[in-house]
């Protein structure tokens, strides 16, 4: 079956399963749509969220979930200029006002705990280097505040130093519960720290975390358990990118590695698992394997629109279906697909900072 070739729904065929209320353990959500996490980078001075994300954010309450732009847990964590952070009483008074609006517009928001690893540059940490599972230079570009700058290469952390990151995000997690957040994503995917620990292509230790596919989802996995023992486990949700290449990543056996991984993170009964796995990738997608591997509830992520998302719930690829830039450019992206009415177009040029132009001046549907 060629399941990038939707079924397309005439005029007045309801989408019976994306627009179907859904229970995310304790929590009711109005429908199967989920915005997906998306860097902005618009924070404020000391990666203080900006007070337009209370209005950005509130504008896209009629997701049936809101998971917010990746947020560091550490300074440590850091990687791109104005993304925000969860570790300073700044950052979590900012994000308190962000969460009290999306709840009086009636919508629920997880925030995405992040840690970039080697995905970022001296500029960001006074001149010291990065930190990795290995010390392997991603070869990219990154921005600093001094402009475009080449990533180098990273200092592999000492086994002692991981319990102290595990930490990073526990607090993190706290940290988002004072700010009233509804629960929390752990980012596993793009080639972020927990990815580049759980793929043996960035990870060639020789220690506990490293070699086998036991051993790489050691660090993951502990990151897991102590997020879960400040939330619940309901209301943690794990984001991985099994196929992904993005920020130079590979893996020798991605259907062994993150099977693994799933069924770990499906017996320690997450939340949710979020997979980014585009329809684009056909054949080679991993997400319905990963489907069956992991019993809880599955979000699927991947240039989805209406009628391929229906699809998808339809033949129970997913469980709920995450929206990336459609959500972006439509702040009403529910009631629009619903009412098969026509959208906005997304302005690239202003996905990354900027203020209000292409971040809250989307119109919704008069
Ligand atoms: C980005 O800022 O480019 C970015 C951040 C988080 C992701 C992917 C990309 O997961």
């Amino acid at each position: 079956m060629n399941i990038s070739v939707a079924k397309v729904r005439a005029a007045g065929e309801a989408y019976e399963n994306l627009f179907s209320p859904y229970r995310l353990g304790d929590l009711e959500l109005k429908n199967r749509m989920v915005l997906a996490p998306m860097t902005r980078s618009r924070a404020l001075e000391g990666n203080v969220p900006n007070p337009l994300a209370e209005t950005y954010y509130a504008q896209r309450a009629s997701a049936g979930l809101i998971i917010t732009e990746a947020t560091q847990v550490s300074p440590q964590g850091v990687g791109y200029i104005r993304t925000p952070g969860i570790h300073s009483d700044a950052q979590i008074a900012g994000w308190k006002k962000i969460t009290d609006a999306v709840h009086k517009a009636g919508g629920k928001i997880f925030l995405q705990l992040w840690h970039v690893g080697r995905i970022s540059h001296p500029d960001f940490h006074g001149g010291e280097l990065p930190v990795a599972p290995s010390a392997i230079n991603p070869a990219i570009e990154v921005y600093t505040a001094k402009g475009p700058a080449k990533t180098v290469t990273p200092r592999a952390l000492e086994t002692s130093e991981i319990p102290g990151v595990v930490e990073q995000f526990r607090k993190g997690a706290e940290n988002a519960k004072a700010a009233g957040f509804d629960g929390v994503e752990i980012h596993g995917a793009n080639g972020y720290l927990l990815d580049q620990f759980t793929r043996d292509g960035t990870n060639k230790r020789t220690d506990a975390y490293g070699g086998s596919v036991e051993n790489r989802a050691r660090f993951p996995l502990e990151v897991t358990d102590a997020v879960v023992g400040v939330w619940g486990k309901e209301r943690v949700g794990y984001r991985m990118s099994p196929n992904s290449l993005f920020n130079s990543m590979s893996d020798s056996d991605p259907v062994t590695t993150f099977s693994y991984l799933a069924e770990q993170l499906g017996k320690r009964g997450i939340g949710y698992l979020h997979a980014v796995d585009p329809l684009s990738d056909g054949a080679n997608r991993i997400s319905p394997l990963l489907r069956g591997i992991f019993k809880g509830t599955y979000i699927v992520n991947g240039g989805f629109d209406a009628d391929s998302a229906e699809d998808a719930l339809e033949r129970k690829e997913a469980d709920l279906v995450a929206f990336g830039v459609p959500f972006l450019a439509n702040p009403d992206l529910p009631v629009r697909y619903r009412k098969k009415a026509r959208l906005n177009v997304p302005d690239q040029n202003t996905f990354y900072q900027g203020e209000e132009k292409g971040y809250t001046d989307y119109p919704a549907l008069v």
